[in-house]
């Protein structure tokens, strides 16, 4: 075969890597509903098949306590860098179905105005299964051109969305195989299609489950309203004395390891382009609201916060129940940011939330899973090597920005491993992900397949010995 470019290697094959990518994301892969188990283990095999097709060796589905990690490597020359691919195929539930257009695991392509050249409508298309194919496909590029400049390996996991407990122990038992220099991530965004940016850092998440039990039964709220307490109004005063009037988070010690930026690493941050009227018009709100002093960008980036994720007790079925409920639930979710650890604030949360109860109800406090915060030096091979990729195929210098959301296993890939990640994402925040109607663009499948031989060819450059 004649030695063929990148780009032309994509266009030549542009349906095929649009129709593979529609394939997989028919696979209901919903890992935190176990009716979808059967799928998500089919979407680990044909992830292993499409590795395989594009050349990879060793690749197998390779089991853990939970759904299993799909491996593959091409080990090309020892003396090489190697690449360590990591992405997930498990997706959030697709749920609230009403507010799907088309159902979620049949995918269609439409135009937006964000996406002239339209988008692909599913479950998962930019989280993570369309950034996570890019990898896939842009291997099988450089296979197919003779420009595979390094190893590579591949390790591609089902439990992200719930997660990743598994993946610890996955990692630790499989530490000789994950040798290598560089941990490429695709799960993350982009400013904008003609706004290159990438992420520097991620925020961390401790997220609790708490349950108030007032009176041993529901309760005619008639015959005992007034006199005894109610769990669901003690649970919503409780929520809400966690934010003071400037949405600060009143809970002692919650701040006390939070690294304060300098006002020149501010100014820095400040450049990123952000529009906020944009920003209001996608989110159809009049206003935004977050914690005083701090703009939208440093608020998701830069600054720790709390929030309910589910709240739910008493009667909640059609017409009118006049009940005075024994129990109340919440789900609370704070993201986190150097240097707050995910353990020390689920304690200072329990125990912040166990001592404002009032004695007339109790409370129960329990942690769910939780991940660290990471932050990525813009000074090193892995993240100068993705700003200069993504500055060869989109003309730009990509900008540095903070990601609000966690990926959970990043800190344990520095901790166990010892190697830092590149969060190389090309979704955009609009795309919809956990949210009815997620998409990711055409424009943006592509671009990233594109985008990421650069970075193979730049580490490669980079980190000659
Ligand atoms: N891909 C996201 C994380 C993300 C999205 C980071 C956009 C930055 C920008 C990932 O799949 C995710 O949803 N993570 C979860 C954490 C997990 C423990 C459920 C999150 O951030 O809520
Ligand atoms: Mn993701
Ligand atoms: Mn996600």
């Amino acid at each position: 075969m004649e030695k063929q470019t990148v780009k032309n290697y994509i266009e030549a094959n542009k349906d095929r890597l649009l129709n593979e990518l529609l394939d997989l994301l028919k696979i209901p892969s919903v890992s935190a509903d176990s009716n979808y188990k059967a799928d998500v283990l089919k979407t680990a095999e044909a992830v292993k098949q499409r590795l395989i097709e594009a050349g990879a060796d060793k690749v197998e589905v390779s089991s853990t306590k939970g759904f299993p990690v799909v491996y593959g490597e091409k080990l090309i020359d020892p003396n090489k860098p190697t690449v360590i691919v990591y992405g997930h195929y498990d997706v959030q539930p697709a749920d609230p179905l009403n507010l799907w257009d088309s159902p979620p695991f049949e995918p269609v392509i439409k135009k937006t105005a964000i996406h002239p050249d339209g988008a692909i409508f599913a479950r998962g298309a930019c989280d993570d299964k369309g950034q996570m194919y890019m990898h896939i496909k842009a291997f099988e590029v450089m296979m197919k051109t003779n420009t595979l400049p390094c190893n590579v390996k591949f390790m591609i996991e089902g439990e992200e969305e719930v997660g990743s407990a598994n993946l610890g122990p996955w990692i630790m038992e499989n530490k000789e195989r994950l040798k290598g220099d560089i941990i490429l991530i695709s799960d993350t965004s982009i400013i904008a299609n003609d706004i290159p940016s990438i992420d520097a850092g991620l925020r961390g998440l401790a997220y609790m489950e708490v349950e108030v039990t007032g009176p041993n039964r529901d309760l005619h709220s008639g015959v005992y309203g007034g006199a005894v307490a109610n769990p669901i109004n003690i649970l919503c005063k409780m929520i809400a004395s966690c934010h003071d009037e400037n949405n600060h988070i009143t809970i002692p010690q919650f701040y006390d390891k939070v690294v304060e930026l300098s006002a020149e690493e501010r100014a820095e941050m400040a450049k990123a382009p952000f529009d906020l009227e944009a920003y209001k018009k996608d989110l159809n709100i009049e206003d935004v609201r977050g914690e005083a002093g701090y703009t939208t960008n440093e608020r998701t980036g830069i600054r720790p916060t709390l929030d309910v994720n589910g709240i739910w007790g008493g009667y909640t079925g059609e017409g009118a129940k006049t009940v005075l409920p024994s129990k109340a639930y919440a789900k609370i979710s704070m993201r986190l940011v150097p240097n707050q650890n995910s353990h020390e604030i689920s304690t200072i949360f329990q125990n912040y939330f166990e001592s404002i109860a009032p004695q007339s109800v109790k409370v129960t406090v329990k942690p769910h899973h939780g991940g660290e915060p990471v932050v990525v030096s813009t000074e090193s091979a892995g993240f100068k090597s993705a700003s200069l990729a993504m500055e060869e195929s989109y003309g730009k210098k990509p900008v540095p920005t903070r990601g609000g959301g966690s990926i959970p296993i990043v800190a344990l890939f520095k901790k166990e491993l010892g190697l830092d990640s590149i969060l190389f994402g090309f979704g955009l925040d609009s795309d919809a992900l956990h949210s009815p109607n997620e998409h990711y663009g055409l424009f943006n499948y592509y671009k990233g397949i594109e985008t990421i031989p650069f970075f193979y060819k730049n580490f490669t450059a980079l980190t000659q010995k």
